[in-house]
């Protein structure tokens, strides 16, 4: 990759999904290219938001970032609300992208629920800001879960109908998802079939990233499962969705393919795979959660890696919205 860029809503606690699907890839992959990572606080406000609590939330997904291994000195973390470029360019972007390709975002008819009337204007217009904040970066690739793909293309098709319609070949990149691997999609502890969600009301649906042994350890216990034992192979788990996704989530944390875990629980039922489940999410996700506690007690710290990170990321912001204002042919361009 050429260059990095990802975010994360301050709405709601992070779970599992979120972790295996975006932040620990992000961890991973800070090493291999310049690494952007925001706080998707202008997003957040697309739903409504208590104002005293929004900034506290913005400071538990920083420290999330820290606590899951970003290292502020080689990833530029920061507040999406920090660098306005985001939104000048989120602003250009809604009148390159047409009404037919934002009518078919599935996120939002699942977001606007049954009275889409009510819904903000801008939770409408999410993925064009979603655009603007990977390309103000010309970023490359975008560590994500399965459930952006479609924010992702959208993303190319702005950033070509953009540099056909400013004669700018070449001038924003069309940039490729990042969704390898067996955590891209985890699903809800309690329903196979749906997504580990923030929103979902049964906290044992997921798996905090603020949750302690007891809970984590709790959670996985209490997991739906069938009364099969594990099959030796893929082909074994279909129409088995409970399972499909405890074996995905084993292998995701322990860094082993499907096909790996299957290997060595072949025959063994849930009894026994659920403690040794248990304890490996245990082992990676309660020192996460500890870590978290600790750098939230003293905000200042997480203040100055934002402050530090919005600098580093508008000097890149800045002079690509001046291209922009140029190409537009803005009179302040
Ligand atoms: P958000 O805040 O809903 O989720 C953050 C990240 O977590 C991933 N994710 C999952 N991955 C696997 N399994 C799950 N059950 C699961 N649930 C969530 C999401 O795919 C995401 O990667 N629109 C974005 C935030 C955003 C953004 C961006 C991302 C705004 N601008 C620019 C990338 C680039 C969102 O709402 O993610």
């Amino acid at each position: 990759p050429q260059r990095v860029l990802s975010g994360v809503q301050p709405s709601g606690d992070l779970h599992l999904g979120n972790y295996l699907g975006a932040l620990a890839k992000f961890a991973r992959i800070q090493h291999e290219a310049p690494t952007f990572i925001f706080v998707a606080d202008l997003h957040a406000i697309t739903v409504w938001q208590e104002p005293s609590k929004l900034k506290q939330q913005v400071r538990e997904i920083a420290a999330a970032y820290l606590a899951t291994g970003l290292d502020p000195k080689v990833a530029s973390i920061f507040a999406q609300s920090a660098v306005p470029e985001h939104a000048e360019l989120a602003w250009v972007f809604n009148c390159v992208a047409r009404l037919g390709w934002l009518d078919r975002m599935t996120q939002f008819k699942e977001k606007s629920g049954k009275h889409k009337e009510r819904a903000s204007v801008g939770l409408y217009t999410y993925p064009v800001l979603q655009a603007a904040d990977i390309l103000i970066y010309k970023a490359t690739h975008v560590p994500v879960g399965e459930d952006q793909k479609q924010h992702l293309e959208l993303t190319r098709d702005i950033a070509q109908k953009f540099n056909n319609d400013f004669a700018a070949p070449g001038f924003f990149p069309l940039p490729e998802p990042l969704t390898q691997g067996p955590g891209a999609r985890v699903m809800s502890l309690r329903d196979g079939s749906a997504k580990m969600s923030k929103s979902d009301p049964s906290d044992y649906s997921r798996i905090n990233l603020t949750d302690d042994a007891d809970a984590i350890a709790q959670k996985v216990k209490k997991a739906r499962t069938d009364p099969e034992p594990l099959p030796e192979t893929m082909e074994g788990l279909e129409g088995r969705p409970e399972a499909k996704n405890l074996v995905g989530i084993y292998a995701a944390l322990s860094g082993k393919t499907d096909a790996e875990v299957l290997a060595e629980f072949a025959g063994q039922g849930f009894g026994a795979f659920k403690p040794k489940l248990a304890d490996l999410a245990v082992s990676v996700m309660a020192p996460i959660g500890g870590e978290m506690r600790r750098l939230l007690a003293d905000p200042g710290e997480i203040d100055r890696v934002l402050a530090e990170g919005a600098g580093r990321a508008r000097e890149i912001a800045a002079p690509v919205m001046a291209e922009v204002r140029r190409l537009v042919g803005f009179w302040a361009g």
